[in-house]
């Protein structure tokens, strides 16, 4: 129990200018999708669920479904229930009669030296097929299987998904700058017998040699009980060796060679239920391992395509480029699955956005004729640092923008508005989550004006809620913060955690669940671990993670898992992490740790905690810092204070500390990291002023 007063959410008072409006453009709105504001009737709580059939109509349904939405098992939902279709036929084949020859997805490497390159639907449609056929006549996998990929951003990424959607194979896609042990564990806790690489590809103007990740990954697995049979690899140049790491014969086996055998192969596609998974995607939560947020086919999907109809505003005829990394959920959702049930072009970047330089992404932009673009906070305020002036130097038009993954700050918002957008561009600002597989809240783009900072209205046929710790609902316009809920389901709801299901019911519904035993959603809401505020006029602004995890540069790292990264160290005696606020990718994790008695070159083991964690997770969690410290702060009952070392961290009030076990070492704690003289203190975002009080 900890010793500290908790403040309660709803006694948080948010202070911050309320934004102007700004209206989307005549031009946008004369070629919208969504213009019809009767669209709002459609989706109010008396027409849920039937709402959500408008969204299962984009989608081709080899039997159509008989019943929307199944409560009878709370909060396990079930969604266009009776139905049976395939993704890959629904985001290929059903395009070929009108839309063969169009391009489906376009890569651009990231040398700007090698060209961009297009491919076809009908191309598409091929190499899925050939693909399909290695999965199920060299591999034997069939519906339901798990496969693990493991890949940097390149076409045969999205292909290598759609071949396991083909056939009803559960695809498991691990972030491809993870390293080769967050991809075992993951491969090991899908129970996926395949795993699937590249051989090398570029980031930063280097070659990155890839395959070295899938032999730590294997041993990994084996390490917990689950053997590897077959690494499947892709070459980024077919035919060339780019890695030092050499092939297990029997085991490992490159794609071209395999792909020959196969040629123009087809593969019908397997017709399965709506509920069908489709894939599971691994996220950090507030404890324990990375959880498997396990996605349906039918609901996902037709959550998806609806969503980016609508609010990326996708035609056929648009170039739309989503710079995010297909690994995460935003990629899966939005780079994939709605774009191309949708029919439309969609564009893979392999590269980062400022390298060579911060024009980069405006030069690509200039020569495909993007017109819709979407991108995270981090890239925004990193392109605006790098290059303010460089998108006015390029004849690119946007019509649409989005920005995901983070709350934006107005003024990044603005330059994202005024320059990238070149004050034309309509924005959405779109809150949600892996667990949630769409948008939740965010602007009808031709409806809605736009607020800088605050994502927006919800998401048609979503009912948010904020709730204060003890469940009562904080009201719109009070200027309180509190945890925001989706009081209903929704069809891209995740359907559990793999093989975890309690763990599911914990997490996200437990908290407010009014009655266990109901099987009435309403008595269901779903808990999203975010602080938000709503404004009078119903606008949402997203505060930040209220769990332990810490959201770098958009993606979710869990405290505990660095935490846990950090004790491998055989030196380190305790850890602990708290976040730190950061320019650019919006909050970094920074450790403290205590020694063990003895230990002679300190420098060292801080390198080496560098190190571990790059080796367990991946340079995503890189420490902004990492600092040694004769002891952590401690109630008396043995808890580490998280909450007084972020307050040291972001140099913020640590607040009253005499309680503690230990109150004198914050003072030395805090000398060793501000250094002697006075500081400046700030105020503190949200999220880190109430970092660490669930514990
Ligand atoms: C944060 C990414 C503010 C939030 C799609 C959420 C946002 C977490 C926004 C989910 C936004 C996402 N404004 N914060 N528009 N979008 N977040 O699972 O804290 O990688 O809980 O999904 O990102 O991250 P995830």
């Amino acid at each position: 129990m900890s010793t500290v007063a908790r403040t309660d959410a709803s006694e948080i008072a948010v202070h911050w200018k309320e934004e102007e409006y700004i209206q989307p453009s005549a031009r946008f709105i004369g070629q919208a999708n969504l213009t019809d504001p009767g669209v709002v009737e459609r989706f109010t709580e008396e027409k849920f669920p039937e709402c959500f059939r408008e969204y299962a109509d984009l989608l081709t349904w080899d039997e159509y479904w008989h019943t929307t939405l199944d409560t009878s098992r709370p909060p396990f939902w079930k969604w266009f229930v009776g139905g049976r279709l395939n993704a890959s036929y629904n985001c290929v084949d059903r395009h070929l009669a009108a839309h063969k020859n169009k391009a489906a997805l376009i890569f651009v490497p990231e040398a700007e030296t090698e060209p961009a390159h297009a491919l076809t639907y009908q191309e598409l449609y091929t190499r899925v097929n050939e693909v399909a056929a290695v999965l199920r006549d060299f591999c034997g996998l069939t519906a339901g299987d798990r496969v693990t990929i493991h890949m940097p951003m390149i076409l045969e990424l999205p292909i290598t998904m759609l071949a396991c959607a083909r056939l009803g194979i559960i695809h498991s896609v691990v972030f491809g700058g993870f390293s080769g042990e967050a991809a075992g564990l993951r491969a090991a806790d899908s129970d996926s017998r395949v795993m699937i690489y590249a051989d090398a590809y570029y980031r930063n103007g280097k070659l990155i040699d890839h395959k070295a990740n899938a032999d730590i990954a294997v041993r990994t697995a084996e390490g917990e009980g689950q053997r590897i049979e077959k690494v499947l690899v892709w070459r980024r140049h077919p035919g060339q060796d780019l890695t030092n790491a050499a092939m297990v014969p029997g085991r490992d086996y490159y794609m071209d060679d395999l792909l020959k055998g196969y040629r123009r192969v087809k593969v019908a596609p397997v017709s399965v239920e709506s509920e069908h998974p489709l894939f599971l995607m691994y996220t950090s939560g507030s404890t324990g391992k990375p959880k498997g947020c396990q996605h349906r086919t039918g609901g996902y999907l037709a959550y998806v395509t609806g969503t980016a109809k609508y609010y990326q505003d996708l035609h056929p005829e648009d170039v739309y480029w989503c710079m995010a990394d297909i690994g995460w959920i935003t990629g899966h959702s939005y780079i994939v699955y709605g774009p191309l049930a949708l029919g439309a072009t969609s564009v893979i970047f392999e590269g980062v956005p400022n390298y060579p330089d911060a024009g980069r992404p405006w030069r690509i932009a200039e020569q495909l004729d993007v017109n819709i673009f979407h991108t995270s906070p981090t890239a925004i305020r990193m392109l605006r640092k790098a290059g303010p002036d460089e998108p006015a130097k390029y004849a690119y038009r946007f019509k649409h923008m989005t920005t995901v993954g983070e709350p934006i700050e107005p003024e990044a918002w603005r330059w994202y508005h005024e320059v990238v957008g070149k004050g034309e561009a309509v924005i959405v600002d779109t809150w949600w989550q892996t667990e949630t597989g769409g948008f939740l809240i965010t602007t009808k783009p031709a409806l809605d004006p736009m607020k800088a900072g605050s994502a927006g209205p919800p998401a048609l046929g979503i009912f948010p809620v904020i709730y204060d710790e003890n469940g009562k609902e904080i009201p719109g316009g009070s200027g309180k913060a509190g945890n925001i809920c989706i009081r209903n389901p929704w069809p891209s709801i995740m359907q559990t955690i793999w093989k975890d299901d309690d763990r599911f019911v914990r997490q996200y519904y437990a908290k407010y669940c009014r009655n266990p035993k109901s099987t009435d959603w309403r008595d269901w809401p779903y808990f999203a671990a975010d602080g938000a505020v709503l404004a009078p006029d119903g606008y949402y602004r997203i505060l930040g993670r209220v769990d332990d995890v810490i959201n770098v540069a958009g993606h979710r790292i869990g405290t505990k898992e660095v935490e846990s990264a950090c004790l491998t160290v055989p030196q380190v005696a305790e850890a602990a992490v708290v976040p730190v606020v950061d320019e650019i990718r919006g909050r970094m994790p920074t450790i403290y740790v205590s020694l063990k008695p003895g230990v002679a070159d300190p420098q060292k083991v801080s390198e080496q905690i560098v190190a571990t964690v790059e080796t367990i997770i991946g340079k995503i969690a890189r420490p902004k810092g990492v600092h040694i410290v004769p002891d952590l702060p401690k109630t008396r009952s043995g808890k580490i204070m998280r909450r007084i070392l972020a307050a040291i961290s972001n140099r913020m009030d640590t607040g009253d500390v005499t309680t503690l076990a230990n109150p004198e070492i914050v003072e030395q704690i805090r000398k060793q990291v501000q250094g002697e003289g006075p500081v400046e203190m700030q105020e503190g975002p949200e999220d880190v002023k109430h970092f660490g009080e669930q514990e």
